[in-house]
């Protein structure tokens, strides 16, 4: 197969069936954002954020408006996206008032001298570069508020967003969004807008985007960790079932991943009951809500 092939997930972990239906249709419209990027001879960097950022949009996904609360009842949502073509990553975290981290993480990337930004200084950079800011409390669904009144202890919620491609110049990109775990603490920042954890994308190995529990898909590097296997077993399905058998054995965390080889090849696996995926290459097309 080769490109262009792109690939979104909704998140790994316990989804309500009665959400398939408009989870489909999200999944559906995050492809249509990105396949016309990459129908259009484009970069797939930029196909992954307009992926991406149609998910965050949607409510439904935990990331941008719809994110899940933290203990004191606030967003804070965590991104991060890599060029595999340049190495060139930029993220941010613990912004609140970002509608789209994912559009600032890529404004990071090519505009900052930095590659990770976080809260104010994230949000500042923001402003500085046209990027709106908006009022906190329209990013917080009546749902989640639900969610946190019934759930005290933290615990993840699933439906952070991601997305993985190919584009016709044979270049490959990753990028992950999240509004993070239920009721975490202030400040707590996860797996997905770290490099090597939450995405990676290098055009010699391959591209992953990730979606589990943070404390333990960053202590064994999981992006990094299923792109490495990707040259070593007989397909990017085996590196992704064999990047979380190691996932469970060393932490016992649970996780999914969606993960593309350089020739755009497609690998989906998760531990966790339910996973949320789509992808479309030029054989057709497959949602997973
Ligand atoms: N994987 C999302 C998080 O733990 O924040």
């Amino acid at each position: 197969m080769t490109g262009p092939v792109l690939v979104v997930h909704g998140g790994a972990g316990r989804i309500n069936p009665q959400h398939a239906q408009p989870r489909a249709a999200a999944l559906a419209r995050a492809l249509d954002a990105g396949w016309a990027v990459l129908t259009a001879g484009g970069r797939a960097l930029d196909a992954v954020v307009a992926a991406v950022q149609v998910l965050e949009d949607d409510p439904l996904f935990n990331a941008g408006r719809g994110s899940s609360l933290t203990r004191a009842g606030t967003v804070e949502m965590d991104a991060g996206l890599m060029d595999g073509h340049t190495l060139a990553v930029g993220a941010v975290a613990a912004v609140r008032r970002v509608a789209n981290p994912i559009r600032l993480a890529r404004e990071v990337l090519h505009h900052s001298e930095h590659i990770f930004l976080v809260g104010p200084g994230a949000e500042a950079f923001a402003q500085h570069r046209g990027l709106p800011l908006v009022d906190p409390q329209t990013l917080i669904t009546e749902e989640r508020r639900r969610q946190w009144q019934a759930h005290q202890p933290t615990a993840p919620t699933g439906d952070t967003v991601g997305a993985v491609a190919l584009d016709v110049q044979g270049d490959l990109a990753a990028a992950t969004s999240t509004g993070g775990l239920l009721a975490k603490a202030l400040g707590r920042v996860g797996d997905s807008p770290l490099v090597g954890c939450g995405f990676y994308a290098e055009n010699a190995l391959g591209a992953c985007s990730t979606t589990g529990l943070g404390e333990a898909i960053a202590r064994v590097l999981l992006a990094f960790r299923a792109v490495s296997l990707l040259s070593q077993v007989s397909s990017p399905t085996e590196a992704a079932r064999q990047a979380l058998t190691l996932l469970k054995e060393r932490t016992g965390g649970e996780a999914g991943l969606i993960l593309l080889s350089p020739t755009g090849r497609i690998g989906v696996a998760w531990n966790t009951r339910d996973m949320s995926y789509a992808w479309r290459s030029q054989d057709g097309h497959v949602i997973h809500p």
